[in-house]
């Protein structure tokens, strides 16, 4: 039986509300302060096109809407809304411009310091993704990325360096960015030069089994460095509904469930589920997972993070899954739903379903660290204000917000929830500028060109509503707020 009180205001007091970013989807100054070359410098196209040789001036990252030098405007502008915690990450190529260098740069570290002094004056909790699609390009062109064990050294000398100059002041600590997307993309998410076609499934996962482990090593340091310190994983997380009542549908999900809820499991559960080894066993793929690597996956995660964008059907009818190639995830569309200008489509819903998935599997707190409508933004002028009426955002995140509400008055124990792109941002798949998430809009086109002006959207002063009566202003289906 349900409160009905519980269901209407249903987000605790400590609820933690606000935004998230990346590193290279924000900061720009993409060479300044000692920086080196990150792997989103050569992706001028993101996912969608090809990498380049080097940094290219029509990489709307190397600029992006140049947080490097705004952070103060914009962690002000965030304050305003009332968020309690803001999710950024740290460029790894800022602290180790090549990922292989003995010293972390003082320069790339202070830039942190600066941002989360200025965190600490608004009360601002500070979440950081210690990897986000932004590995140093030169471990991508000498090791291979992750494919090579190489890289959980390089990464363990990262992370101490973070947690030793920054974990006395942040809490909460991701370690890798959408970990399980490193099957659909290998160079974006894992680093790995050599290209997917090419690349053999035997090198797929033993990049996959070192960033596990490296991500386990992580969680290790960190509990030994900072008492009370919490860590987390961060995956996608992606529902998936037979296209069909056929029992063949329902165990293609199974399957398909199995490959990105492994990621989850290692990290909850400390070890390798049945079903991932019956897949490599089966598939003959002999991993080199050594006695050190068990014992180190057991240093387990305190919660479990995710992204949440859109839900999908999988089907055992191979004419039925042609429907779904070019999904970067596999599955294919749901005739039920309705989908975003870049085809996402849109399931509020399975927000609630999995939540209760993830808390039922793994009884961690949860965090949704991504959630958000990118969308075409026109900027209008309102009472002598420049704005954009986004009420299409709103919709989304408030039929969203709601399903969050109903998750946690079914017991599910939820941290917080960080839109995605609080401030507008440069696409990670497409590089754009024009997919707009933010509610703060940034004046830059697809062409680079603008002021890089903010401008505060109706959404703005939706989500300071929102925060401000914590949740008690959503609009949920039967009318009531
Ligand atoms: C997530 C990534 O996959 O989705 C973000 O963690 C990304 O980096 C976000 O920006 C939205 O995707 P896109 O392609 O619209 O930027």
């Amino acid at each position: 039986m349900t409160d009905p009180t519980t269901t209407h205001r249903p987000f605790p007091a400590d609820f933690l509300w606000g935004g998230a970013t990346a590193a290279n989807q924000i900061e720009g100054a993409h060479d300044v302060g000692g920086k080196g070359v990150s792997i989103q410098d050569v992706l001028p196209r993101g996912l969608a096109g090809p990498r380049t040789q080097h940094p290219t001036p029509d990489n709307l990252k190397l600029e992006a809407v140049d947080f490097y030098h705004r952070y103060a405007e914009d962690i002000a502008l965030f304050a305003e809304m009332g968020f309690s915690v803001f999710r950024f990450s740290i460029a790894w190529s800022r602290i180790f411009p090549h990922g292989d260098d003995e010293l972390p740069s003082e320069e790339g570290l202070a830039f942190y310091d600066r941002v989360l002094d200025e965190l600490d004056k608004h009360g601002i909790e500070p979440l950081v993704t210690i990897s986000h699609y932004e590995t140093p390009l030169a471990l991508a062109e000498k090791y291979n990325g992750w494919v090579s064990r190489e890289l959980i050294g390089f990464y363990e000398r990262y992370v101490r360096v973070l947690f030793d100059r920054y974990g006395h002041r942040v809490k909460y600590w991701l370690t890798f960015n959408e970990i399980n997307s490193v099957l659909h993309a290998p160079f974006m998410s894992g680093g790995i030069a050599t290209p997917k076609e090419e690349l053999p499934r035997r090198d797929l996962f033993q990049a996959v089994h070192h960033e596990l482990v490296a991500s386990a090593l992580a969680t290790k340091i960190a509990h030994e460095t900072v008492p009370g310190i919490q860590v987390g994983c961060m995956v996608i997380a992606m529902p998936l509904y037979p296209l069909t009542p056929d029992p063949a549908d329902a165990l293609a999900v199974m399957h398909a469930d199995h490959a990105n809820l492994m990621f989850g499991d290692v990290h909850v559960r400390g070890a390798y589920p049945g079903y991932a080894l019956r897949h490599l066993r089966e598939n003959g793929i002999e991993l080199d997972i050594t006695d050190e690597d068990r014992e180190l996956l057991t240093h387990t995660v305190d919660f479990v993070s995710f992204s949440y964008y859109m839900s999908l059907c999988e089907t055992a009818d191979p004419e039925r899954r042609k429907a779904g190639e070019g999904n970067i995830m596999g599955g294919v569309p749901n005739p039920t739903l309705q989908a975003s200008e870049w085809g996402w489509q849109i399931d509020p819903t399975g927000l609630r379903i999995v939540l209760n998935q993830f808390w039922d599997r793994w009884q961690k707190p949860l965090f949704i660290v991504e959630n958000g409508l990118g969308a075409k933004d026109e900027l209008v002028v309102v009472d002598g204000r420049p704005t954009v009426r986004d009420d299409y955002r709103v919709a989304y995140l408030n039929d969203h917000l709601v399903q969050v509400g109903e998750a946690i008055a079914d017991g599910v124990h939820v941290l917080g929830y960080t839109t995605w792109g609080c401030i507008d941002l440069v696409s990670a798949s497409t590089a754009q500028l024009s997919k707009r998430y933010g509610f703060i809009y940034v004046d830059r086109d697809d062409d680079g060109e603008g002021t890089l002006a903010r401008y505060r959207k109706q959404s703005f002063h939706w989500y300071t509503d929102v925060i401000r009566s914590q949740g008690a202003t959503l609009e949920r289906g039967d009318g009531s707020s």
